[in-house]
């Protein structure tokens, strides 16, 4: 049985070790370590099975050149599950579950820069059919969705990530 909910402070060590065994390395977890300390985490939430960690998502704030003033809009990284725990949907469970939590609190777009087969499903297309590029030369892979109806037709221009990714080397 997995459980999918918020993470909690005393984790993070373990959030750590999940995020460096998915990736194969250290950025994506001191990514994820820079956002919190710097108040920049909108939601982040754990897979448990068992007590034990397989699974972390996070999203932070990315801005919009042209958009409205009140748009609010969040990009979905790093999504991490354990490798021994990959393909049974835990990611799955993590993106959906994460998604939903950002268009209730209000966020009205989300952008994911990851694999054109993979973030599909949950509702993502290429950005570019919205007018919006990226900040790292590439197209296929740079995908946004709608949380609330109608929310990219009111955009265009470029997605921002946080400061915090270009300084972790992400
Ligand atoms: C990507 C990741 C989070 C998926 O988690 P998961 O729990 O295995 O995913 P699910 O079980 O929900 O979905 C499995 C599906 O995703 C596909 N998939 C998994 N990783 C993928 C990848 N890197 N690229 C493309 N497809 C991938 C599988 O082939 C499988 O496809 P299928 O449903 O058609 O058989 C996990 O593989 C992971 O942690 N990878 C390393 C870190 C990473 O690359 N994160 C994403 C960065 S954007």
């Amino acid at each position: 049985m997995i459980e999918i909910r918020e993470e909690q402070r005393r984790e993070h060590q373990e959030i750590r070790q999940v995020i460096v065994a998915a990736f194969g390395g250290d950025t994506e977890a001191n990514l994820v370590e820079l956002l919190r300390d710097r108040n920049k985490a909108l939601a982040a939430l754990v897979a448990v099975s068992d007590n034990k960690i397989v699974g972390h998502i996070m999203f932070s704030p990315v801005t919009i050149t042209l958009a409205p003033k009140t748009l609010r809009t969040v990009g979905l990284a790093p999504l991490s599950v354990l490798p021994e725990f990959q393909r049974q949907g835990i990611g799955s469970m993590l993106t959906r579950e994460g998604l939903k939590k950002c268009a209730a609190a209000g966020f009205e777009i989300a952008v994911v820069l990851g694999s054109p087969y993979y973030y599909p499903r949950f509702g993502f297309s290429r950005a570019s059919l919205y007018d919006l590029d990226n900040e790292y030369d590439t197209d296929e892979h740079f995908m946004a969705m709608e949380l609330k109806n109608g929310a990219l037709d009111k955009v265009g221009g470029t997605v921002r990530y946080s400061p915090e990714f270009k300084e972790c080397g992400c």
